[in-house]
């Protein structure tokens, strides 16, 4: 049975909210709350991004009108916290500055509102709808879009392994990207689609249908084989992801003066996941590139916990799998390759099934924000720092995974995490029947990137304080 899930998200919507956050004033002791001066204002700000037309949420919430038949379920999904979609535990958690959640105040004024019978109130109190850019999400165009090498032709069926697309980074030096947007030619086939910068192996070449042929001539991303056939080529050293989108979520915006590196001379590497409609379907996406405008002073980097950090320093990574009181040691190569060996599969029936991934911090480094990967067994995940005096700080704590949405959390106030530290990524597996997304609990579980396999990938972006970047290339004027 081949189910496709609902994989939603929200930085587009996070962009927004963070851009136009208002305070609302609660309303004054034992007065009703009404729709157009106490709700509207919530409802414009927190859930319009997602539920207007068009958009990832399947009703939309753009008016008196639309609300008032959904009220008590906006309150039952207020209260319990699973709108606006958000895991991070605030008691827990650092601040984000891309906190999409309601504060405790909104939550009580919604339901207020809703016990007190969904008032409408005065229309002239309704605030203004905001706007949302057409297009491009940065609501400006990119000074650089990279397009997949070709335009690729989807079969009306079947299954498709997830499509490799190679083309040379088009820059004469490397360049350094503060924003990056990714836009699917078309959203009726794309699935998912990951973009990467990778080197390709010895001898292999490109030819013009973007695969990559190898040494011996054959093409090692045969169209059509999927993950089995390919080439992987993140698992070379240097490889780094750009950017991924699912549906809501394909925009990336860092701090000015950090970006991450487009190195000139490598590979950039487009991996599609596309679903066929039932009709022949075509896609070509896009990558938009907004470059930093001010010199970059760090590079932004991006480890999974447990895996070494990109420090000159080496240092042990270390995995430990509960229930087997062994500690798995990343294995040789992880430093170049960041691979990881000898991850334990999770046994049947497992229901608090954790592994912990540990990494040194053999140098200075700043952390910027924190993105939790797990499949369909995945409970849930926290990022744990162990400072060099023993002093143990969570900054995020992710309770309640929910693989239907994938969210980066973006620290308010870069974190520096100074050398002797430890960086813990704490994760839980819930392989029994309680979990209701659990295809098959009588199974081990092994680890791939198909989603009835699972994955153990606690995506931490950082930079390394010593590694400071002289020799910028910083772009003063948007290139056509
Ligand atoms: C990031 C996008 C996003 C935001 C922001 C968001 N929602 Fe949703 N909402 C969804 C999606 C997608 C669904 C359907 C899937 C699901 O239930 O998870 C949904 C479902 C719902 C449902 C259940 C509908 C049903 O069929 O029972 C309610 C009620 C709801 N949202 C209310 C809200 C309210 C109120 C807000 C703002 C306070 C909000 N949402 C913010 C995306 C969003």
């Amino acid at each position: 049975m081949k189910r496709v899930l609902p994989v939603l998200l929200g930085t587009l919507a996070v962009a927004f909210v963070a851009a136009t956050r208002v305070q609302t004033a609660a309303p004054a002791a034992g007065a009703v709350p009404t729709f157009s001066k106490d709700v509207a204002p919530i409802v414009f700000n927190k859930c319009v991004s997602c539920h207007r037309p068009g958009e990832v949420a399947p009703m939309t919430l753009m008016s008196y009108d639309d609300v008032r038949p959904w009220a008590k379920a906006i309150k039952s999904k207020v209260v319990s916290r699973e709108m606006p979609p958000w895991g991070a535990d605030p008691d827990h958690s650092l601040k984000m500055r891309n906190d999409r959640s309601l504060s405790r105040q909104q939550i009580e004024t919604i339901a207020a509102w809703v016990d007190a019978g969904a008032p409408r109130g005065n229309d002239a109190e309704l605030p203004p709808m905001p706007k949302f850019a057409e297009g491009w999400t940065a609501g400006r165009e990119p000074d650089y879009v990279l397009e997949m090498p070709i335009e690729f032709s989807i079969p009306a069926e079947g299954e498709l392994g997830v499509q490799m697309f190679y083309a040379k980074v088009p820059f004469a030096e490397d360049r350094f990207a503060e924003t990056l947007e990714i836009r699917p030619g078309n959203r009726a086939v794309v699935h998912h689609l990951g973009v990467f910068v990778v080197d390709i192996p010895e001898g292999a070449r490109i030819d013009e249908q973007g695969r990559l042929i190898t040494r011996d001539g054959k093409p090692s991303t045969d169209r059509g084989e999927g993950l089995a056939g390919r080439a992987d080529t993140t698992a070379l050293p240097g490889a780094n992801k750009l950017l991924s989108w699912v549906p809501g979520r394909g925009v990336d915006t860092h701090r000015s003066d950090i970006g991450k590196r487009i190195p000139a001379g490598k590979y950039i590497n487009w991996q599609v996941h596309y679903n066929p409609t039932g009709k022949p379907e075509k896609d070509r996406s896009k990558l938009g590139i907004w470059f930093n405008k001010v010199p970059v002073t760090h590079e932004l980097l991006i480890r999974q916990a447990g895996d070494p950090l990109a420090t000159t320093k080496g240092g042990l990574s270390l995995y430990r799998a509960e229930g087997k009181e062994v500690e798995y040691t990343a294995d040789e190569t992880t430093t170049t390759t960041r691979r990881r060996s000898k991850t334990p599969n999770i046994p049947p029936y497992a229901e608090d099934w954790s592994l912990t991934g540990i990494t040194p911090v053999t140098e200075d480094i700043t952390l910027y924000a924190m993105s939790p990967h797990m499949h369909l067994r995945g409970k849930s995940l926290r990022w744990v720092i162990v400072y060099p005096d023993g002093r143990e700080q969570t900054i995020l704590d992710v309770p309640r995974f929910d693989f239907n949405w994938q969210i980066e959390y973006e620290l308010e106030q870069p974190l520096k995490i100074p050398a002797g530290s430890k960086i813990l990524g704490i994760g839980k597996y819930d392989n029994s029947p309680k979990n209701k997304w659990n295809p098959s609990p009588n199974l081990e579980v092994y680890w791939s990137e198909q989603s009835w396999d699972e994955m153990y990938q606690p995506f931490t972006l950082y930079s390394v304080d010593s590694q400071v970047l002289s020799d910028m290339t910083v772009t003063k004027e948007p290139r056509q």
